[in-house]
């Protein structure tokens, strides 16, 4: 038997795998899927009020992966706490939720609200959506006004708060470590790279948003390198996310410095997505003679 049991920051996780934000909705839409094997899931993106998101065309496939912009629809704080929390709270995996806003004071009452409420077992503060006016990568985007953020959300609550970073940056680790500096329990690398595609018979974009964020594996090895950079520069935990499909494909991450993962798009394609990749994990570290993911060696020189 072999232990995946996961320290995050101070929160045990029963294992290294997750679900991305977006891509397992609020954990009821996908109830046929296995959930034995999932460490935990991270929200649908949510703000404080409800939210339209952008128009349709709002998904497009590319070469090894997909562009979305949904814009982040939503039902908003009350409809989330009313209708979901209740069922999370008896579910065996923690459910982080992913925080968005408009403002750096936004965030602050967004997190007071969810704060307390049983069911949230931490957040995933998102300062890296591609597909929102106002907010999203903009505060990612600045290393200051990352800061701010995570300091807004950290002085609300005191359960784990994750911070979700931007692959937009020149150098990711600048953004890491004023997060870090400013109470964040985690960073999760990286949200959706800005992408475009455009319909020749229209000559439009395909998307009614023009851009949209690229996610699946055609990103794999640009999140691997930012979520080793994330790593490098920081010392609490980093969770990579970003084209997984395969234990292969995780365990790179986790080579490279991540304390765990996340999967998202993979499981549109494939509904047993985490289970497998939670059990390959597990069938690579028997078959290299380790006993527990704590003994898989990181490739992690520090700058
Ligand atoms: C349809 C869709 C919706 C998403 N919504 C969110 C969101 O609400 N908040 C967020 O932080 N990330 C969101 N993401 C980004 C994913 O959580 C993840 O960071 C990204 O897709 C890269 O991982 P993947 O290649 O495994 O999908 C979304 C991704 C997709 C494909």
């Amino acid at each position: 038997m072999i232990e995946l049991e996961v320290d995050l920051g101070g929160l045990r996780l029963k294992g290294p795998v997750l679900a991305a934000s977006g891509t397992f909705g609020y954990g009821t839409e996908v109830p046929l899927l296995d959930r034995s094997k999932l460490a935990g899931m991270v929200s649908k993106g949510i703000f404080l009020r409800p939210r339209t998101g952008t128009p349709p065309a709002r998904i497009v496939e590319t070469p090894s992966g997909m562009l979305n912009a949904i814009g982040l629809q939503g039902p908003g704080v009350d409809a989330l706490i009313r209708d979901y929390a209740p069922l999370w709270a008896s579910w065996a995996f923690p459910v982080f939720v992913n925080l968005n806003a408009e403002s750096i004071e936004e965030y602050g009452e967004l997190t007071a609200r969810l704060d307390g409420v049983p069911g949230v077992a931490g957040f995933e503060v998102n300062i890296s959506c591609p597909n929102v006016d106002q907010g999203g990568m903009y505060f990612g985007n600045d290393p200051v006004a990352a800061g701010r953020v995570t300091a807004a959300v950290r002085r609300r609550t005191k359960l784990p708060v994750w911070v979700k970073l931007t692959p937009m940056v020149t150098d990711i680790g600048v953004v890491a470590r004023s997060v870090e500096a400013e109470g964040a329990d985690a960073l999760c690398a990286v949200n959706t790279f800005v992408g475009m595609s455009i319909d020749l018979n229209s000559r439009r974009p395909r998307l009614a948003n023009r851009t949209g964020g690229l996610s699946g594996p055609a990103i794999r090895p640009l999140a691997v390198h930012l979520a080793h950079q994330a790593a490098r520069a920081v010392r609490i935990p980093v969770v990579g996310v970003g084209g997984i499909v395969s234990a292969e494909d995780a365990l790179e991450f986790l080579v490279a410095g991540c304390a765990a993962v996340q999967v998202g798009t993979a499981t549109f394609i494939d509904g047993g997505a985490i289970a497998r990749v939670h059990d390959g994990i597990a069938a690579y570290l028997a078959s290299n003679g380790f006993e527990s993911l704590e003994e898989l060696p990181r490739y992690l020189p520090r700058d």
